[in-house]
């Protein structure tokens, strides 16, 4: 059966507004993380320490960072690529980091200037300061299914460098299908491998982007083999800038809608979801990409 219950995993403050080229002011980047956590949402990404030459749109990241606080029962991650981004994460007080490799060569390089062992590299300080000023880390793995560069990721290749953060003492992984090429079939066997090389589930999140529409279908495979925790973005929002061809993240509407229907708790209220989402789609200047989203407000 499926689990009972999931965690949602909110990455719209950070990967849903780092592509946008318009800079979103301040006070709006705190405005929708505070409305976030009205909805029920417990885990909400809320930008990253990266340098502002990379990614402009999150130059703000300690001003974002003040102004939400700390809000019972919701955890706000921060993206930490290096020493100089956990030193700004540290001083801005930030309580739960989140370092970020790659899969691919390529990638590693369009998106952290280095090689895939290098980034790996680059972590281990990160996790050891986290570690040490006791404050938990998340760990990404980018392009564990195909790269717009490289084609299809080989199995084995996404499995070893997921072992190689779980052996870091990185705490939730997640398997980030940068470019939404992913389908069921190839979620199953990846899910399969981790769990023959000893990874249990209970360590594993996915996260979909939806560029090919896939992303609900792989979202109900990786329940099928047992994951429970998703990361979306509301409206759907978002997308890398270093990666071509990478669109929006899932819209934690078109999951939680999902969700419900399959009987799986999340927590998270759909209506009060749909409002933020429309209110931050007026502010960006076009409509939510989400389905359920243009469904729902059409109603
Ligand atoms: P680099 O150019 O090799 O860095 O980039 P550098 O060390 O040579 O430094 C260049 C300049 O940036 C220097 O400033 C540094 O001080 C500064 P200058 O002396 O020229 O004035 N700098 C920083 N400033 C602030 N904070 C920092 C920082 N680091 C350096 N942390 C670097 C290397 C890692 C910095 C760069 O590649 C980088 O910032 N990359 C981040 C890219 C990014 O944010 N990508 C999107 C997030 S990942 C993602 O979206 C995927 C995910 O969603 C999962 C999925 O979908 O797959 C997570
Ligand atoms: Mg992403």
């Amino acid at each position: 059966g499926l689990p009972e219950a999931v965690t949602i995993y909110e990455v719209g403050p950070r990967d849903g507004l780092q592509a946008e080229k318009a800079i979103v002011d301040t006070p709006t980047k705190i405005e929708f993380i505070r409305r976030l956590r009205e909805t029920g949402l417990t885990a909400i990404e809320a930008t990253s320490f990266v340098s502002p030459r990379w990614v402009p749109q999150l130059a703000d990241a300690a001003e974002v960072l003040a102004g939400i606080g700390e809000h019972e029962g919701v955890r706000h991650p921060v993206l930490v690529p290096n020493q100089r981004g956990m030193d700004r994460a540290l001083a801005a007080a930030a309580t739960e980091i989140a370092i970020f490799v790659s899969a691919t060569e390529r990638f590693a390089r369009e998106n952290l200037a280095t090689t895939v062992d290098g980034a790996i590299e680059l972590a281990v300080p990160v996790v050891d300061r986290a570690r040490q000023a006791g404050i938990g880390v998340r760990g990404y793995v980018s392009m564990c299914f195909g790269d717009p560069w490289e084609g299809r990721v080989p199995i084995a290749q996404v499995v070893d460098v997921v072992r190689r953060l779980a052996d870091l003492g990185v705490g939730t992984i997640s398997l980030g299908d940068t470019i939404g090429v992913a389908t069921p079939g190839h979620v199953r066997a990846l899910l399969a491998a981790l769990d023959e090389a000893g990874i249990g589930m209970d360590r594993i999140a996915l996260h979909f982007h939806d560029t090919y529409g896939g992303a609900l279908a792989n979202v109900l495979s990786g329940l099928q083999s047992g994951v429970t925790e998703y990361d979306a973005a509301a409206g759907g929002l978002g997308g890398c800038p270093f990666a071509r061809s990478a669109t929006g993240n899932l819209a934690t509407e078109d999951l939680v809608w999902m969700l419900t229907g399959l009987g799986v708790r999340t927590g998270v209220d759909l209506d009060r979801l749909l409002a933020i989402s429309t209110w931050m789609a007026g502010r960006l200047g076009r409509p939510a990409p989400s389905r359920v989203v243009q469904a729902l407000a059409a109603s």
